[in-house]
């Protein structure tokens, strides 16, 4: 260090700015053998795409060298499973959909710019837009059914703002954003204003009026879509993801990547998974099914929740979350309080497998009783 001292500071205040975001906690050891469901960090119950499995094993043997300087194999994996007109130059990869997430915030944002969220909803939006200097306006959605408030989202627009984060479908409420209400967005938005769609749980959606960013995307509207190989092809421990948009954008954005940015495992894997349609549709088949029979379980329990069109549930039960939170595990359920998503009073819970959805429902009787 330097011996002459001076007043300067050298931290960026916007870089120490303290959040209560924290991701979902680990599964902790059973003391007493007991077995835990994890149902709240959203992950896939059925494991990982075996096709991705297979794919890791196949590159284990060369792991002393770099992975492809760049993500082009992927991204023409991802021309190839999404289409024409789709082509690579659509396409921006990273590790994972948070790092996608982070990726355009530094594309975009600085000091002095602004973001807009719609609470509850998914938190290191906020987190990110603010480690880049840039004001976060909320808008919150609107009860009782989380809808979007277009008014003021519309309203909240001005010079400053850059991006426009919407999620569909919403974590934590599992709440969408109909086809029409994107439409009318998009439409309204100006020119220097990106609609930043996360539809990281788009698999598992079963509504008729439900789009994705991709037709906007072909259209080469100001739109970006924010996707995840975490949770339908339950591949979260690796940490990798995509987005799609204008071929413009995506060069653009892409100039943030250093060189072999996704590792070798996972530049195979999310390629061998993209193959798998077995795993892919094995999963929407059971989050779905199963969506359904919590449905018709919740509805003889005196708890009230939310229909969800993402791979869990959002409840709010009679006792606050935290203790809520305590008192499933002792029963050997993990479920995730999100009051610091901006749902109050509300707990999510992930949609398992059969088994783990009757040991969470049976927990649950003991909790409320
Ligand atoms: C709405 C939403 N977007 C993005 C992500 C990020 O997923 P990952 O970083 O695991 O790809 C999550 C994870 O839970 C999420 O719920």
């Amino acid at each position: 260090m330097s011996d002459t001292k001076t007043n300067i500071n050298i931290f960026k205040s916007h870089l120490t700015i303290k959040s209560d975001y924290v991701g979902g906690k680990a599964k902790p050891h059973s003391a007493n053998g007991q077995k835990i469901h994890k149902l709240s960090s959203n992950e896939n119950l059925l494991g990982s795409s075996p096709k991705a499995l297979q794919a890791i094993q196949d590159c284990l043997h060369k792991l002393n060298e770099y992975p492809d300087q760049t993500d082009i194999r992927l991204r023409e994996a991802l021309a190839d499973f999404y289409g024409t007109p789709m082509t690579a130059d659509h396409f921006f990869t990273g590790n994972s959909g948070s790092e996608i997430l982070e990726l355009i915030a530094r594309a975009f944002l600085d000091p002095g710019l602004e973001a807009i969220i719609a609470s509850p909803t998914f938190m290191p939006y906020r987190l990110f837009s603010e480690k880049m200097g840039a004001k976060v306006i909320d808008i919150p959605l609107l009860a009782p059914n989380f809808d979007l408030n277009v008014a003021e989202v519309l309203a909240a627009v001005n010079e400053r703002t850059r991006l426009l984060f919407l999620t569909s479908p919403n974590n934590p409420t599992g709440s969408y954003i109909p086809t029409e209400t994107l439409e009318y967005i998009l439409e309204a938005l100006p020119s220097h204003v990106v609609l930043v769609l996360d539809e990281v749980y788009f698999q598992f959606t079963d509504q008729g009026d439900y789009t994705t960013a991709l037709p906007y995307a072909i259209k080469n509207k100001n739109i970006i879509g924010v996707n995840s190989f975490s949770k339908a092809y339950g591949l979260a421990g690796l940490r990798v993801g995509y987005a799609y948009t204008h071929p413009d954008f995506a060069r653009y954005i892409r100039q943030l990547h250093r060189p072999f940015l996704v590792n070798a495992l996972s530049l195979n894997a999310a390629i061998g998974a993209l193959a798998d349609s077995a795993f892919l549709q094995e999963t929407v088949n059971l989050v779905q099914s199963e969506r359904e029979f919590l449905y018709e379980e919740l509805d003889q329990r005196p708890i009230q929740y939310w229909k969800s069109q993402g791979n869990f549930v959002l409840v709010k039960p009679p006792i606050p979350p935290k203790d809520f939170e305590a008192r499933m595990l002792e029963q050997g359920v993990m479920v995730r309080p999100v009051e610091n998503f901006g749902a109050k009073g509300c707990v999510r819970i992930t949609i398992g497998t059969r088994e783990a959805n009757k040991a969470m429902l049976s927990a649950l009787d003991r909790v409320l009783n």
